[in-house]
């Protein structure tokens, strides 16, 4: 077992939440299970395995769906995981889920798994995940879920990224097509090594046969049941490569396609893909059928697997040596997954604060910058420590320190539709006719519907003369329900060929954007959010009263622009998922 370390350790047990109004407040959605660690559970290292690990989350979030739902529900899709511990005999593990969104039949749960050594009273955590459960359709067709009314601050952040995850999923499988069949990596050379393991020597068959304590009463097999039958075939495969134990570290996102019920036949098909120097991926394919019937494809999933020596570190891999045609496209898509899956790691695990300012842009990253500058505003705007510093004629400026730094919000009402609002604010580049601070704005890339990479030019906020500019991301996003505003993310990038030049200081926004309220069918509330980067530290924090009357003018000149071209152009034209 490799324990957590001491800096590691968290007190992971959450407290009852006490309310503003004193209330004790547990979510009512909220289920924990518990597991003692038994031999039954656990591999020949005396290790939990993943796939009972999995099966355990399923059955704890689907448990949680169905609190809400009140109906039997399925397991949709569970979104990537990242094992950071595994899991000895005699350990306890902990398993909290609880409703972060519900949609229209579909619901976001989240799930923490933590390990506990009953021994040193120790608690760590092993993984969260984030699953998709879908209420099953009645005779009458899909079925209508009740929303949620989240009520703690955190509550409220989960509701509000939930709309970003779900938008990620949706589009995960395109996305992955695309990157795949058009990136670079698509088309490289597949590198001759000495001594390399033929993948075929890695190749499992396996079938299961669907039985009633694979499935619920409603005779659907458990999501968790097939997603241990797919670990335990990559497994295998893993273990074939290297004669040793493998370890799990990352499963790519789950997706369950079809159904499956008592009585059918599963196979479960594993191969590797493709070895790099210290980690593997485990391609697996799972499909059903009944008697004659063809095969159905109930999921595919890429598994990472290391081999840890005695010191617990990952040891070197042999090369693999591709099967033709489909095992050379899976060795070059493997490594095209790499990339994506290091990028996704670096860009949406950390948080807003410890990602560099500057990070770089490319059409592999694109959904998940966009994602992080969007869910970066959503967390910043669920904040409720936001202090009022003033008021002016209805233009409210307020403040909020934490962790060193200082963000600002700007909100006033304006009598323009919420949909015309968004529209003339996310075109920066009219953002010239009522922002003085704007000197010049230019298109770089207009990436897709909803994000357009630009180059602003904005007068300088140190004594020098010269200009500042920023290479901005700015991501917007249409309301996912009727009750969340409209989204304008903006954040930094950094691209090739839009370097620093000298006759301009290079600035970087960390955070900033505006989120935009229906009020009524004409009122429309507008809050505009910046994170002052450490750079603009000094000149905002010994200023607020300065920089309250130039928002207090800024914000007027914003009002007159959108009163002034509140008649205009139809709907949005990007798809709101
Ligand atoms: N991840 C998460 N949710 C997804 C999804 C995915 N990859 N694909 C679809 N959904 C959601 C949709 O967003 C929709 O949610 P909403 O109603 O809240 O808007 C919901 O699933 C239903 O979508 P719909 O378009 O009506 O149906 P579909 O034909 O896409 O079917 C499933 C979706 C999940 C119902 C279907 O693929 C299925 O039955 N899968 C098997 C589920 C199962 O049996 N799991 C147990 C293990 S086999
Ligand atoms: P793709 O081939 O595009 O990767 P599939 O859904 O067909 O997508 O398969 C997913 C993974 O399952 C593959 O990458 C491969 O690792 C594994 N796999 C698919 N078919 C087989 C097979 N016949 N034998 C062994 N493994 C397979």
């Amino acid at each position: 077992m490799s324990s957590g370390n001491m800096e590691e350790e968290q007190q992971l047990e959450e407290p009852l939440f006490i309310l503003e109004n004193g209330e004790v407040y547990r979510n009512p959605t909220e289920v924990k299970m518990s597991q003692i660690v038994l031999p039954c559970h656990a591999n020949h290292c005396a290790e939990l395995s993943v796939g009972q690990l999995l099966k355990w989350m399923d059955s704890t979030a689907c448990l949680s769906a169905e609190r809400h739902a009140g109906c039997s529900c399925i397991t949709a899709s569970m979104d990537d995981i990242h094992f950071e511990h595994t899991i000895g005999v005699g350990q306890v593990v902990n398993i909290q889920a609880k409703l972060n969104r519900a949609f229209n039949s579909s619901m976001e749960v989240g799930i923490l798994v933590s390990c506990e050594d009953l021994f040193s009273e120790r608690q760590w955590k092993v993984c969260n995940a984030f699953a998709t459960f879908v209420a099953r359709r009645t005779d009458s067709g899909k079925v209508q879920l009740k929303q949620i009314l989240p009520r703690t601050q955190d509550e409220q952040m989960e509701y509000s990224i939930a709309a970003e995850r779900r938008r990620m999923r949706l589009i995960h499988a395109d996305i992955m097509k695309d990157l795949l069949s058009n990136g670079p990596v698509s088309r490289g050379e597949c590198q001759e090594y000495q001594n390399a393991v033929p993948a075929e020597k890695t190749r499992v068959e396996s079938v299961e046969l669907v039985l009633p304590p694979h499935a619920n009463h409603q005779v659907n097999t458990f999501g968790g049941q097939i997603m241990a039958w797919m670990e335990n075939v990559a497994t295998i495969a893993a273990s074939r490569l290297c004669n040793a134990h493998p370890t799990l570290r990352t499963i790519d996102m789950f997706h369950f396609r079809g159904p499956s019920q008592v009585g059918d036949r599963v196979i479960l098909r594993a191969i590797v893909n493709n070895t790099f120097k210290n980690s593997m991926e485990v391609g697996v394919r799972a499909e059903a059928y009944r008697g004659r019937e063809p095969l159905r494809h109930i999921n595919s999933a890429f598994m990472t697997f290391e081999v840890l020596d005695e010191d617990k570190k990952p040891r070197t891999l042999p090369r693999i040596r591709p099967e033709p045609v489909d095992g050379m496209r899976r060795y070059r898509e493997a490594i095209a997954r790499k990339k994506i899956r290091l990028d996704r790691k670096y860009i949406i695990s950390c948080k807003q604060t410890e990602v560099p300012l500057s990070v770089p842009w490319d059409p592999s990253n694109q959904v998940y910058l966009s994602y992080n500058n969007v869910s970066a505003l959503k967390m910043l705007a669920a904040k409720n420590n936001w202090v009022l510093s003033s008021e002016e004629n209805k233009v409210s400026l307020y403040t909020l320190e934490e962790n060193q730094f200082l963000s600002f919000r700007v909100e006033m009402k304006v009598d323009v539709p919420a949909e015309r609002v968004f529209i003339l604010l996310s075109d920066l580049s009219r953002r010239q006719e009522w922002d003085s601070h704007y000197k010049q704005c230019d298109v770089i890339n207009q990436v897709d519907e909803d994000d357009v990479i630009y180059r602003v030019v904005t007068p300088s906020v140190s004594k020098d003369s010269k200009f500042q500019d920023f290479v901005l991301l700015a991501s917007r996003r249409q309301p996912c329900d009727k009750g969340d505003p409209y989204v304008i993310a903006l954040r930094s990038v950094t691209l090739p060929t839009h370097t620093a030049t000298s006759d301009c200081n290079r600035g970087e926004v960390l955070c900033a954007g505006f989120t935009i309220w229906e009020e009524s069918k004409t009122i429309t509330k507008i809050s505009y959010y910046n994170q002052a980067t450490p750079g603009v530290m000094p000149y905002i924090s010994t200023d607020i009263a300065g920089l309250s009357s130039r928002f207090y003018s800024t914000f007027c000149a914003c009002s007159k622009f959108l009163e002034e071209n509140k008649d205009g152009s139809p709907a949005v034209q990007s798809a709101a998922l």
